[in-house]
């Protein structure tokens, strides 16, 4: 009887969502039977404005008398309440008034910008990054923003892949965390609230997997891989009920992601039960004609229609062909019909034919815009994206009494930069409010502190005439802090790199600089792993400072100063070298593994070490922490079981700090080869000085299973070994436990 009351009283919880969405799917299904079939079509169109593209712009001058005539459905690149009222008015005069939806790139930050998500990754910090998404969605939403397109939830492998920047990096348990909390961030409460935006997981699938790290390259990969790696973050973005997916430029395993219906219909829309809608990315339908996998336009807009990609961005393969198609009775309309129902199911969810004006209020657009806790959530999350990769002399966290200090190099003055790639354009917001690198420190130190200036060298290109400013600068100086690394649009779309070390002469000056014996602090700044050996190996304060948005100088600051404690871990593994690409952590061991750089007919290189420069999950704190005391309350489970761990971690050193305490789990036999470790869990703590605390982990089936060569996703019984690290290489803690039938 209980169970009975127990299902009534959930059934009674939810009619209200139940209601809704049958309310919607009535007022959807009515609407469609008024629609005309170039009206439909209207409806899977969707074009970029013109203040600013990103992709290759199809002019399209009659683009306001098709809105008015109803054959468009949705529009990116339209930025602020003004532009956006503009647009839907247009759309109120077409003859059924269905209201345009506004997509934008909304990737860290509208206005306020967060760091990059490769940076934000690097918190480890799923509240953070979940309220930076949030504080996105805030400010997008009331500048009229209906969707955004993020995050990306692409692992990569591959650092000269320019787009690893708007990632979460190499790793799917990471990357799965990571996807969740920023589709929660953006989508917030429910679609439908006016601060809500909906999000889109992109790219399905595998686009982060491109040979040679270039872009839009060819993807070839086992279907167990894809599973096993690259599928999981799409799924955890679908348990977090992402509104939308986008697919993906690349071609897997010889068909494009566009017109791949594996991906999308029988995975996505199929076994996942997918009901939002999928957009392709930036004219993706009509370049599988130059995939070779269309003959033309028509031929791609079938496959695309018929492989479930609903939306077409920017090809115009659906606005010239699928009316003609449909005719011809090559399409059906009943495919046609679910693409449109998909699309008008979120407009009326998210209230649009309510009001479609109401995401263009420019009071509140005025007040979200400006809202001062945005901009300290956006300081908070850059300070704790940042990685001390070394510390030596414990020359950091410096004192704020320093009489003179030299800030120098190319990175120092500059705002814009530390936006990084895809941070929104804004035309009519002036730059001032990004707080730069020496205003940061400006703001930041004693007034008795003489702050010194040089550029020394520009970021490319071999000129060296600012060495000698700059070595005149720090001999006058207590303390040299050199900010250095790449172009902030070297990474990010359409940016892969062969070469990723330092560019232009920077390390030379750094060598320079070294002469002069001052102590010396290395800031740098990218969107990717570089490579940058001879300074790690020689340069004994390095700290890794991604692109950390508007408040990039204040939280710089903070961190050099101890007023925060750095806590970030790589969330990507950083090579020696080019020539080791792609290196990771969760390899496989082969059957010649090199130990300890062994060579010998090993599976290593002959001329390099095989171990990176810096593994995933490193970052070093200002203060130490000792791991103790690992208990597991079982060493022998079945699958049905479940193993409780738990560890001290207690703070060793003379700071407060928060350590990210990582688990990692090695199968180590399997009926396919398993990873040499797997992270499956990660808790961020904060201690003070002092300060013990008991962190415990929960060891399931889901930690435990993968996918077989039959593709099925199981447990099997064998030894595991269990291991705590502070980083994939520094384990402190380990165990072994069996699972048994
Ligand atoms: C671009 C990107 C995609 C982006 C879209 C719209 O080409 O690949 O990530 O969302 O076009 O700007």
């Amino acid at each position: 009887m209980k169970n009975y009351i127990l299902k009534f009283i959930l059934f009674l919880c939810f009619l209200p969502v139940f209601s809704q969405q049958n309310d919607i799917d009535i007022k959807v299904d009515e609407l469609i039977k008024k629609m005309t079939l170039d009206e439909k079509i209207g409806q899977l169109n969707q074009y970029s404005g013109d203040n600013t593209v990103t992709g290759p712009i199809t002019i399209n001058p009659n683009k306001q008398n098709e809105i008015k005539s109803g054959q468009l459905g949705s529009m990116l690149n339209i930025l602020g309440v003004k532009y956006t009222r503009q647009y839907q008015e247009l759309a109120m005069q077409s003859r059924l008034k269905i209201p345009l939806l506004f997509g934008q790139d909304v990737v860290h930050g509208y206005k306020t910008t967060f760091p990059i998500p490769l940076a934000e990754a690097a918190s480890w910090d799923l509240n953070a990054i979940e309220l930076s998404a949030r504080i996105a969605a805030v400010e997008a939403s009331a500048s009229g923003i209906h969707w955004t397109f993020a995050p990306m939830v692409d692992i990569s492998r591959d650092p000269r892949w320019g787009r690893v920047m708007e990632g979460a990096g190499e790793d799917t348990y990471l990357g799965s965390k990571i996807a969740f909390a920023r589709v929660k961030g953006f989508q917030g409460k429910k679609l439908g609230d006016v601060d809500a935006v909906m999000a889109c997981a992109k790219h399905l699938v595998a686009y982060g997997a491109a040979v040679g790290g270039r872009d839009y390259n060819s993807v070839d990969m086992s279907y167990r891989m894809l599973w096993e790696t690259y599928l999981p973050p799409f799924k955890s973005a679908l348990d977090a009920g992402a509104a939308t997916f986008m697919n993906s430029f690349n071609d897997l395993n010889g068909i494009p992601a566009t017109g791949n219906s594996y991906l999308q219909r029988d995975i996505l829309k199929g076994k996942w039960n997918f009901k939002g809608f999928v957009v392709s990315d930036w004219g993706s339908i009509g370049e599988m004609v130059a995939h070779g996998y269309s003959k033309d336009s028509k031929e791609a807009a079938l496959q695309a229609i018929t492989a479930g990609s609903d939306m077409d961005m920017e090809s115009n393969a659906y606005r010239n062909n699928l009316a003609e198609l449909v005719k011809e009775n090559k399409v059906s309309i009943e495919l046609i019909d679910d693409a449109v129902r998909r699309i008008l199911y979120k407009k009326f969810e998210l209230g649009l034919f309510d009001d479609p004006y109401k995401f263009s209020n420019p009071k509140r657009q005025k007040a979200a815009l400006n809202n001062p806790e945005h901009t300290k959530i956006a300081r908070d999350v850059a300070s704790k994206s940042i990685v001390l990769l070394k510390n030596e002399n414990n020359v950091l966290p410096l004192s704020k009494e320093l009489k003179t200090i030299a800030f120098i190099g190319p990175m120092v003055k500059p705002k814009r930069i530390n936006h990084g790639f895809w941070a929104v354009d804004l035309k009519d917001v002036d730059s001032t409010y990004i707080v730069s690198q020496w205003e940061g420190l400006e703001r930041k130190v004693g007034k008795n502190t003489k702050l010194l200036y040089a550029k020394g060298c520009n970021i490319e290109g071999d000129d060296k005439s600012g060495f000698q400013e700059a070595i005149a600068v720090a001999n006058k100086s207590d303390i040299v802090i050199l900010s250095i690394g790449e172009a902030w649009n070297m990474s990010g779309e359409a940016k892969s790199k062969s070469n990723i070390h330092l560019p232009g002469v920077q390390e030379d000056l750094i060598k320079e600089l070294q002469k002069t014996g001052k102590p010396i602090v290395i800031l740098i700044n990218a969107g990717r792993p570089l490579i940058f050996d001879w300074t790690a190996d020689n340069m004994p304060t390095i700290v890794y400072t991604w692109w950390l948005g508007s408040e990039a100088g204040n939280a710089i600051a903070d961190v050099l100063f101890g007023d925060y404690n750095p806590s970030g871990k790589l969330p990507m593994t950083f090579p020696r070298d080019e020539g080791q690409i792609p290196i990771y952590y969760n390899h496989f061991n082969t059957g010649r593994p090199s130990i300890n750089d062994d060579k010998n007919y090993k599976s290593a290189y002959i001329d390099l070490s095989n171990s990176p420069k810096f593994p995933f999950g490193y970052g070093i704190s200002y203060t130490t922490f000792q791991y103790s005391n690992l208990k597991l309350s079982s060493h022998k489970i079945n699958s049905l079981e479940i193993i409780e761990v738990s560890l001290n971690v207690t703070n060793s050193g003379k700071y407060a700090g928060e350590e990210v305490v990582q688990l990692y789990l090695r199968d180590k036999v399997g009926s396919v080869v398993r990873p040499i470790k797997e992270l499956k869990d990660f808790i961020k703590v904060h201690l003070n000085v002092g300060e013990t605390k008991i962190i415990k982990f929960t060891i399931d089936k889901s930690k435990l299973s993968f996918y077989n060569d039959n593709l099925d996703y199981i447990t099997e019984p064998g030894e595991f070994e269990l291991m705590i690290g502070a980083s994939s290489e520094d384990i402190r803690l380990k165990d072994n436990f069996e699972l048994v039938e």
